[in-house]
């Protein structure tokens, strides 16, 4: 066989066998393909796609290049749940002891990744104390024991993906529906849970910016996590505008376990309903209404709250910053952001809101930079709401009043505002099975 070929028969359209996808998949991630090849291979993916068929063996083929999890002693009884990425996207924080209330096991593994905000292991550190290193044998035992465990990653999930991704970014070749969709499911099935929910974020803040091509997106992944045996959902979900009102590792928190406390409503808590509505339907094979009821009480009771403070203390965490916000250190600076004029907020591009946030410190540009756990943003008024000139619209969280003000402009550059009320905006679009 020869990568010559395969990138020939590719670019004029063909459909690659299993073993040519699996030549080129062991061949780059071995070392023995150049970047030059594979950067080509993916370019011919990018304008020719690929079949359904395909795209399971690139999924497959990345899936094997590495270790796999194996959750199986917890039989159907394990949960995950992926977001394609938007700004103050916190929802994990909320769904996974939502999900453990009601007999799901989330056992995750989670990279630190780069953005406007921290990962989700980001944000859980900025809790004092809170370990992400966790040992194979306590990974599994706080499963059992807690329902939930949050590890940063340690064993070496889909190789073949981190490299090929590391190269699509700098050759222009992140958007094609074959490759995203098989770099996600390959992480997703190689961390092993049985049920796997995807939220599918479409807007200005997300990768997919139109619901058609989000839905081919959905439609993709679900099509492969249950050809692989692990039953998967899509929900496509608005991203046209931040979700909830804090962007930030440590302000998400507080926001996050505001949503169990019964605090914070709105887009944030609906969300974050219809996620683990979803979890909870999967594990226990039950219809989504009473699944969504189940939801509802254990928030409303209080005990997802306690199970979140549990999961906290189990991995090392100081429970107490939970029911008390003021415990988590505060940032230097706090800006106030005021509305340059009257009228109706129209528009956030959110984009430029994470970018706003990155440029506080809440994020990362490269890996391996630091992060400022107190930096980011506190929205007062999203699209929708009606403000007078001079109200204050935001706060920004940062250590140094210049980036206060560089992130201010970008901020205001990110919306728009009208003299007339714009209609409402969907929050859950649609749901694939
Ligand atoms: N997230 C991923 O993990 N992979 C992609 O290709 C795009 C988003």
């Amino acid at each position: 066989m020869r990568t010559l070929d395969i990138i020939h028969k590719k670019k004029n359209g063909g459909e690659l066998s299993a073993e040519e996808i699996k030549f080129i998949v062991d061949g780059f991630t071995k070392g023995e393909i150049p970047d030059y090849q594979m950067s080509a291979f993916a370019m011919a993916v990018c304008f020719v796609g690929m079949t359904e068929t395909e795209v399971s063996c690139l999924t497959d083929a990345m899936m094997r290049s590495g270790d796999t999890l194996d959750l199986s002693a917890f039989g159907d009884r394990t949960v995950d749940k992926h977001s394609t990425g938007g700004v103050g996207d916190k929802t994990s924080l909320v769904v996974a002891p939502v999900a453990a209330c009601l007999g799901g096991i989330v056992a995750k593994m989670s990279g630190r990744g780069l953005g406007h905000t921290g990962g989700t292991v980001d944000k859980l550190e900025s809790i004092k104390g809170f370990d992400t290193t966790v040992s194979p044998e306590r990974f599994t035992e706080q499963a059992e024991k807690v329902g939930v465990v949050i590890a940063g990653q340690s064993a070496n999930l889909a190789p073949a993906d981190k490299k090929l991704y590391a190269l699509r970014d700098v050759t222009s070749t992140i958007d094609s529906i074959p490759l995203i969709a098989s770099s996600i499911m390959s992480k997703k099935l190689a961390a092993g849970s049985h049920s796997i929910v995807l939220d599918v974020k479409v807007g200005s803040g997300a990768f997919m910016k139109d619901i058609e091509s989000a839905e081919k997106l959905a439609r993709t992944m679900v099509s492969i996590g249950n050809s692989c045996g692990r039953k998967t959902r899509a929900l496509l979900t608005n991203m046209d505008v931040p979700l909830g009102h804090a962007v930030g590792n440590s302000l998400e928190v507080i926001e996050a376990a505001g949503v169990l406390k019964g605090e914070v409503k709105g887009d944030l808590y609906e969300i974050c309903v219809a996620l683990a509505s979803n979890m909870v339907s999967m594990v226990n094979g039950t219809g989504i209404a009473d699944a969504e009821r189940d939801v509802r009480r254990v928030i409303d009771s209080g005990e997802a709250f306690e199970k979140m403070k549990e999961w906290v203390a189990a991995q090392g965490g100081d429970s107490r910053y939970l029911d008390d916000p003021s415990l988590f250190p505060k940032a230097k600076v706090a800006h106030e952001v005021v509305s340059p004029s009257d009228g109706y907020i129209a528009g956030m591009d959110t984009e430029k809101i994470g970018d706003s946030s990155s440029i506080l410190g809440a994020g990362r540009l490269k890996a391996g930079d630091p992060i400022d756990y107190s930096a980011g943003i506190v929205i007062a008024a999203k699209t929708g709401e009606r403000v007078s000139r001079g109200d204050v619209i935001a706060t920004l969280f940062t250590s140094d009043a210049e980036l206060a003000k560089r992130a201010e402009e970008v901020y205001l550059d990110a919306l728009t505002f009208s003299d007339t009320e714009p209609a409402p905006e969907k929050l859950i679009y649609k749901v694939i099975q």
